[in-house]
């Protein structure tokens, strides 16, 4: 039998996951919205899509949460997407009665299942998720940091001309203008940039990553990027389904490490078929450790407006 995947929001992003996932033949999708027939019809399209690109994957659509059943992950992107002007923090308190409700239904239909979050603010909505779930937060995660960091490698990439094969990076910390991209961990083919590139094209690179979303936002008008956050989100339902042990960076539950405790901020982890399975520790300049904790501050503050 193949993974059963969930993805709540049949929108630009979710639909980009169901595409991806039914792609790589990761399992059978169910796909929900809250709007008649979009769910059905995204759903039927991708499913005529499996003869021509040759995968066997299912896919159904639907409005409720019944088909959703014995889920062994979901993903959640249901709700409002940035408009031009908007910060990510404005969407808070509507996605938040968005992603309560949504939560609730799912979890008893799917007590095991490994949850995603995707929709914003991220961190907000990931804390949200776990505490309204009762799951344990090693299976409640928030995508994030692989998108941040694939921006962060694409703009890497592009300054030395070099594939992006070449290129790794971290980005830690809140999905958000305080986000920390870490120049030191982020390398071409193993050496450190900080070696390749001088401190100024370094941080016009740092602060491209971080107003990435808002560029794109920006150029689109009507609503926020989806083809990186889908190919984002569907590396890590892979790397949990195949049991990979991967390590990227996601929003994770803290508890001590880096110095916080009780909230979930991104970090790097290893994913594996039991969601995070390791939460792992780098070393932090003083520098680096200042700009994490701004960046987890910031987090809370979101937290703390939610009364969770
Ligand atoms: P979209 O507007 O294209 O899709 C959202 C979908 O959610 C819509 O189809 C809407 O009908 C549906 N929806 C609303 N309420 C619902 C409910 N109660 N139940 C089920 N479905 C419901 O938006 P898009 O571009 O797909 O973005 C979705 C979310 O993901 C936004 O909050 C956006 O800010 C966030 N996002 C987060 C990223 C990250 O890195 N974590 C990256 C990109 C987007
Ligand atoms: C992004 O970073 C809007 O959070 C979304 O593209």
């Amino acid at each position: 039998m193949r993974p059963k995947i969930t993805v709540v929001g049949a929108g630009n992003v979710g639909a980009t996951v169901a595409q991806y996932a039914v792609e790589k033949e990761l399992g059978d999708v169910v796909l929900v919205d809250v709007i008649e027939g979009v769910p059905q019809g995204k759903a039927l399209d991708l499913l005529q899509t499996g003869p021509i690109h040759g995968y066997d994957s299912s896919l159904t659509g639907a409005n409720g949460y019944d088909d959703t059943a014995g889920s062994d992950i979901v993903v959640i992107t249901a709700g409002l997407a940035r408009k031009p002007g908007m910060t990510r923090d404005d969407l808070l308190f509507k996605n938040a009665e968005i992603v309560g409700s949504v939560v609730d239904q799912l979890v008893t239909r799917s007590p095991t299942a490994i949850l995603i979050l995707v929709t914003n603010p991220l961190d907000a909505m990931v804390q949200l998720a776990w505490k309204r779930s009762g799951f344990p937060p090693e299976r409640v995660i928030g995508m994030a940091g692989v998108l941040d960091s694939a921006r962060f490698r694409t703009f890497i990439a592009r300054e030395l001309d070099v594939s992006v094969e070449n290129v790794s990076a971290f980005v830690l910390g809140g999905h958000g203008d305080t986000m920390v991209p870490l120049p030191r961990y982020s390398t071409v083919a193993g050496i450190p940039i900080t070696d390749l590139l001088p401190k100024d094209r370094i941080d016009a690179l740092v602060k491209r990553t971080a107003a990435g979303g808002a560029e794109i936002v920006n150029l689109l008008k009507t609503g926020s990027a989806y083809y990186a956050p889908g190919a984002a989100t569907v590396e890590m339902v892979e790397a949990i389904l195949k049991d990979k042990k991967k390590i990227l960076p996601c929003a994770a539950y803290l508890s001590g490490q880096y110095g916080v405790t009780g909230l979930y901020v991104g970090v790097p982890v290893k994913l594996g078929r039991t969601g995070v399975e390791r939460i792992i520790e780098i070393t932090l300049t003083p520098e680096e450790q200042a700009a994490f904790q701004k960046s987890a501050d910031a987090v809370r503050e979101l937290v703390e407006k939610l009364k969770l």
